[in-house]
């Protein structure tokens, strides 16, 4: 006992100053990330580090420190970011929404107050209005020092760190003579491809997506973690100058144009016009062209191109009197929903899909419309038979904006959350703090792709040359339809390939046969359980030792794992009671998959054991009795069971040890406890 009393205290010191180290590196590495931008180590090895810390936070709580790395990460309130203020404000722009409005709100206002004839003209530069946010970047001497966000117009937030990430942005422009000081303004956005893709990643992961690239790129700027931000492609193009010291420019387009030169993406469908006739024209022109645009626009901006006549016109009310935004008439219309359909994703979240009356929205024919999830489906109370607005942005799939209720004639349907997948039958469950329902099937036709290919991959099953190609075309020969299949393949399956030789042949045959022999964890990796990765497979095999365990055991004693929480306990749970599942897995060993338990803890005498302990603990901590006892292969589990082997019963022990009497468990002291551990060396 004085032994284990020594290494407890030993473990915290341990702990402290590895606590102590990590935060040092951490730091370290952060400066020369966001610094010095010259990273020494991967995003994947930092990450690494930052989960160590995580996790001796969590284990050692009295070693946490607000001023810790781990602290910069997490949901942290609006106001985060230190404000910048501004002496020149960013202003906002008055609405034209016709021509006929551009002429009236821009071109005869101008010539009004500077006293023109209705017969001279004024040179104007237009530009595509960018669905983005307004930044400020302030360089000094060529080197971007401060970026901040609009915010009221004259303080913003300062997103400096977040706008470093912005691939297509000269942290230090080009050529040489650059200004004393040269704030840049312009509009952050994100393409309509980089939007559907992170859009498409938040759907596998359960999450809301973005309701359009706009909030995909305001959401991504104001991320505190910016590793997060550089995940993001944000790009950015400059519209105007704010203070310029040491340069002076005569006119927008000379702006524009050396600000092109120094590296500062400007928009290349810019065009200057020496009337407002022109200035309609490029208005209609670019509605036009605004569905081929790989961004998002919603107008254009119409601009007096000579800075002498803007700073004579001067402002009113918060815009220019020498600019107008032109808006294009939102893509929205009303329709009637006929239906409601579920697609099952690649990874098996279930999406609802609204199919619609068709009807035109700008030129194009839409029929379908994403729902996004059942929560959304929920909120807004969508039913079938509902008239409804629907909105289309660029080529993203139309959204359902709202219900028209006062439409509704009772005879609307409401169509529940589903229960059970469409595509193969499986359960659909909710996972914990997933707003997603997910197919949890291992065969489901939707995922089965995806499921071989992991199932192959190499920190799983590791089949070398079962790659993407050889999947698909097993499938498409409807050779396999779960994983199970792959070990009932012949030779000659493999022969009605294209391009597929008798060695190749061979070789995936042995491929699959040495794969048989498997580890436990890689066996548990590879059926691509939700939530399980590499490293709680390995937990899980070390706990449980073999399948069976893992197929009788209950949420808790998942739970009760380390680095298991209760949202992995439940997609685990519920993966082990899918009938489909464990008839895949039951196949699997039937036709001789053999995983073998992970050496470490074959043998050891508390192997498979299941500890509880309650009260309090005098002599060591909970956690440091835990990894005592898992380190001896047995499992620690928090409440009592027929399953349960040993209670370890501290000072104060109340129900579980009279329920642990009632069903006959061996109850230990901690004296007890520490011979048993003794015994079992
Ligand atoms: S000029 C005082 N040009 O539209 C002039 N604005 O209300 C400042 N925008 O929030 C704006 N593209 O972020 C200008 N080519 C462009 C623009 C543009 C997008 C945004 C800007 C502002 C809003 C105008």
């Amino acid at each position: 006992m004085q032994l284990s009393l020594l290494e407890n205290r030993n473990d915290h010191a341990v702990a402290e100053k590895r606590v102590k180290e990590l935060t040092e590196l951490l730091n370290h590495h952060n400066r020369l990330y966001y610094q010095h931008e010259a990273p020494e180590i991967s995003d994947a090895e930092y990450d690494e580090l930052f989960r160590e810390l995580i996790r001796l936070e969590e284990l050692h709580p009295s070693l946490f420190n607000a001023a810790s790395p781990t602290q910069r990460v997490g949901s942290a309130p609006d106001g985060r970011f230190s404000g910048v203020t501004r002496q020149i404000p960013m202003l906002s722009l008055d609405n034209a929404t016709s021509g006929e409005e551009i002429r009236a709100k821009l071109d005869n206002r101008i010539k009004r107050e500077l006293g023109l004839a209705e017969n001279e003209q004024v040179a104007y530069m237009c530009e595509p209005k960018m669905d983005g946010l307004a930044v400020e970047l302030t360089y000094e001497n060529g080197i971007l020092r401060v970026a901040s966000t609009r915010g009221d117009g004259i303080t913003g937030e300062d997103v400096t760190k977040n706008i470093r990430t912005i691939r297509n942005l000269p942290l230090r422009l080009n050529g040489e003579n650059h200004p004393l000081l040269l704030d840049v303004r312009g509009e952050v956005y994100l393409s309509i491809s980089s939007f559907q893709k992170i859009n498409a990643e938040k759907e596998e992961n359960g999450e809301t997506p973005f309701a359009n690239p706009r909030n995909a790129a305001a959401g991504s700027l104001r991320q505190l973690d910016s590793r997060i931000t550089a995940r993001r492609p944000l790009s950015f193009y400059c519209y105007a100058p704010g203070r310029i010291e040491g340069a002076d420019f005569p006119s927008q387009e000379d702006f524009l144009k050396k600000a092109g030169e120094w590296g500062i993406p400007v928009n290349p469908l810019r065009r200057r016009v020496d009337s407002i006739d022109g200035a309609v024209d490029y208005y209609y022109e670019m509605q036009q062209q605004r569905e081929s645009l790989p961004y998002e626009i919603d107008g254009t901006v119409v601009k007096v191109d000579s800075f002498q006549l803007q700073r004579e016109l001067g402002e009113k009310s918060r815009s220019p009197l020498w600019a107008v935004a032109c808006k294009f008439p939102p893509r929205q219309a009303e329709t009637r929903l006929e239906n409601i359909l579920l697609s099952v994703g690649r990874t098996g979240v279930i999406t609802p899909v609204a199919v619609l009356k068709p009807v035109d929205i700008s030129g194009v024919t839409v029929s379908k419309a994403t729902l996004h999830n059942w929560d959304e489906v929920i909120s807004k109370d969508i039913r079938v038979g509902d008239t409804v607005v629907i909105e289309r942005a660029g080529d993203v799939i139309p959204a359902v904006v709202r219900v028209l209720t006062e439409h509704r004639d009772g005879s609307e349907m409401i169509v529940p959350v589903p229960k059970i997948c469409p595509e193969c039958g499986s359960a659909v469950v909710q996972i914990a703090d997933e707003v997603a329902y997910r197919c949890i099937g291992i065969s489901c036709p939707s995922q089965i792709l995806e499921s071989v290919k992991h199932f192959a991959s190499r920190g799983a099953m590791d089949i070398e040359g079962l790659g993407e190609r050889v999947v698909e075309q097993l499938l498409n020969l409807s050779l396999i339809h779960t994983v199970a299949d792959l070990y009932s393949l012949t030779k000659e399956d493999f022969m009605r390939f294209e391009r597929m030789g008798d060695k190749l042949a061979s070789n995936l045959l042995a491929a699959l046969e040495r794969s048989k022999r498997c580890t436990l964890d890689r066996f548990i990796f590879a059926l691509g359980i939700r939530h399980v990765g590499e490293r709680t497979a390995k937990s899980l095999a070390q706990a449980f030792g073999s399948i069976d365990n893992l197929e009788r055991a209950t949420i808790e004693e998942f739970a009760s794992i380390r680095d298991i929480g209760s949202t992995v306990a439940t997609s685990i749970f519920t993966f082990f009671h899918n009938p489909v599942n464990l008839a895949v897995i039951s196949r699997l060993l039937q036709l001789g998959v053999k995983p073998s338990v992970v050496a470490k803890t074959v043998g050891g005498r508390l192997s498979g054991k299941n500890f509880v302990f309650t009260g309090t603990l005098m002599h060591f901590g909970r956690d440091a009795a835990r990894k005592m006892v898992e380190d001896k292969g047995g499992n620690v589990v928090s409440s009592i069971s027929r399953k349960t082997d040993y209670l370890v019963a501290g000072e104060e022990s109340g129900s579980k040890l009279d329920k642990a009497r009632d069903l006959g468990i061996t109850v230990l002291g901690e004296e007890e406890f520490l011979s048993l551990l003794e015994e079992t060396h």
